[in-house]
């Protein structure tokens, strides 16, 4: 199946996933690549068109990002947003300076020629600005087709098929932002709107069936979104040749370990072998307080249960003359625009967010089907495998599990009083449905010991925080604003149900400067 291809060339501007994410929105399968691309890359792919992203640098800094400029003369049609338009400016023979002044935020922009691009929308556009260069002598061909009151706003040269907007159209703030793309996508470039959920299963498990050929895969299972549905994927395309591996660190929620699999097995038929190491992590966790330890620790020991348990699985397969082996792992699309972005691999990339790890001495070959989607694709794919909305809307939950979320100590005894209130959190998030609503809302037990009465004793107990959190991605995030009846009866179910805790605090901090987790 030959799917339509819009390229976008990222220049480094905050917005680019945002670019493809808006032109999924309307089943076109976009895909960004570094604008440093070799073109023989972008020609590959066979685009309908190709799009060139905004950017923070400057066309004269010496470190401005440089695309090659055959992407003007490849045929297809090409858009300029922000960076992209002072980019085709400056190569084709125009002239851009800086601006008298910046413009940053709404900004009115009045359409002075007609062009495809702004095909049905009004003669003024809403639109959110956010530059300093500006145009201001356009190459030999080029128009001018929109303006502010003081800057270029949009030009074209139709003949060479170059359409260039200042503004953002991949903004929510710019209105008809939706609308422009379209017109780019749909009727410039002619892409066909078939990016759709069925066909992306339909040609996902097709290409993983061809992979795999007769080979055995394994894949470990967290109970999240992410892996389930990579593993359910797989197992359309393999059956019974995919092994999922879910492994209990002994700091899952409450009665997780016994939930998931039951889900895993019933509902969604995964062949799961469940590995219940709590007693092997608490052991090696015992006395260590730093976080980053935690997670090394929790990170080291997990390959090895995994590393074990990947063994027995494959000396069963090649004594039956099995010699190909596979991982599946739920690696997600902005992981692999973040490793490949132009500014190189970013430090911020988890390594800790992939389940499992090679096993070094086995050379286990990738399989990553989920590695062209969003997490709001991943979870429409979810809905259309038939998986259950308790797994596809599951909030994310960290590798390292409530161990992040006792601070001090990770011992049994306080995994366990984490957990009852854990659960009390989430129990009434949902009866408040408020569930889906928050990106995450947990407790967090504290090394702090206080002074409380209950009936007419004395008590001197944990405290436990309540996080809730507003956000898009959990790159940043925003402190819900709970309806204080909730956190009422958050705090008096916890300290009345749970023994051992006789205070609870709201946890009002952002991100930044705040991280998600406490630790
Ligand atoms: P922070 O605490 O960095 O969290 O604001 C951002 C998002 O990442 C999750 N998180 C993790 N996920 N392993 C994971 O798989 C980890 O070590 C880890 N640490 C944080 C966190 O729950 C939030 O969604």
């Amino acid at each position: 199946m030959d799917t339509s291809t819009i390229v976008i060339l990222d220049f480094g501007s905050q917005y680019t996933q945002l670019i493809a994410r808006r032109i999924r929105e309307f089943n076109v399968f976009s895909v960004v690549l570094p604008c440093t691309a070799p073109l023989e890359q972008v020609k590959a792919l066979n685009p309908k068109g190709v799009i060139l992203s905004g950017g923070p640098c400057s066309v004269y800094d010496a470190d401005a990002p440089n695309a090659d400029e055959g992407v003007l003369a490849m045929g297809a049609p090409v858009l300029g947003i922000c960076y992209g338009l002072q980019f085709i400016v400056h190569h084709l023979g125009g002239k851009v300076v800086g601006a008298a002044a910046r413009e940053y935020g709404h900004a009115e922009v009045t359409v002075v020629a007609e062009t495809p691009l702004f095909r049905g929308l009004p003669g003024t556009l809403d639109v959110w600005m956010s530059h300093g260069d500006e145009a201001e002598t356009l190459p030999v061909g080029f128009q001018l087709t929109a303006k502010t009151s003081n800057a270029v706003a949009g030009i074209a040269d139709e003949a060479r098929r170059i359409w260039a907007v200042q503004f953002h159209p991949e903004v929510a703030h710019t209105r008809q932002g939706m609308e422009l793309l379209k017109n780019f996508c749909l009727d410039i470039c002619g892409a066909e709107q078939d990016w759709t959920p069925e066909h992306f299963i339909q040609s996902t498990v097709e290409r993983v069936r061809a992979q795999v050929g007769t080979g055995h895969a394994i894949c470990g299972l967290s109970g999240g979104v992410d892996s389930s549905v990579a593993a359910v994927l797989v197992a359309r395309a393999i059956g019974d040749r995919l092994t999922c591996i879910f492994v209990n660190n002994g700091v899952l929620r409450k009665d997780e370990f016994l939930k998931v699999q039951t889900t895993m097995r019933e509902q969604l038929r995964l062949n799961v072998v469940a590995v219940d190491s709590s007693q092997r992590f608490l052991e090696k966790l015992a006395g260590v307080t730093d976080p980053e330890r935690k997670r090394k620790v929790i990170g080291n020991e997990f390959i090895a249960v995994f590393d074990d348990e990947a063994k027995k699985i494959f000396e069963t397969e090649k004594s039956a003359g099995e010699e190909v082996a596979w991982l599946v792992q739920g690696t997600l699309y902005p992981d692999v625009i973040e490793s490949s972005s132009v500014h190189g691999p970013s430090h911020t990339i988890k390594s800790h967010h992939n389940v499992g790890g090679l096993p070094a001495d086995m050379k286990l070959k990738l399989i990553e089907p989920l590695r062209d989607l969003f997490k709001d694709e991943v979870r429409r794919i979810g809905r259309d495998l038939g998986m259950p909305e308790e797994i596809i809307e599951r909030q994310p939950f960290p590798g390292p599990g409530l161990a992040v979320r006792i601070l001090g100590e990770v011992t049994a005894e306080r995994v366990a009083m984490l957990q009852e209130a854990d659960q009390i959190v989430v129990d009434e998030i949902k009866k408040a449905g408020l569930y889906r609503k928050v990106w995450q809302s947990f407790a967090v037990l504290l090394p702090v010991k206080s002074v409380g009465v209950m009936g007419d004793q004395r008590t001197y107990a944990n405290t436990c925080a309540v996080r809730a959190v507003e956000s898009e991605d959990g790159m940043t995030a925003d402190w819900a604003p709970l309806p204080y009846e909730v956190l009422r009866t958050i705090s008096s179910r916890i300290v009345s149900e749970v023994r051992g805790i006789n205070r609870v605090v709201y946890d009002i901090t952002s991100k930044p400067p705040g991280t998600i987790e406490w630790e």
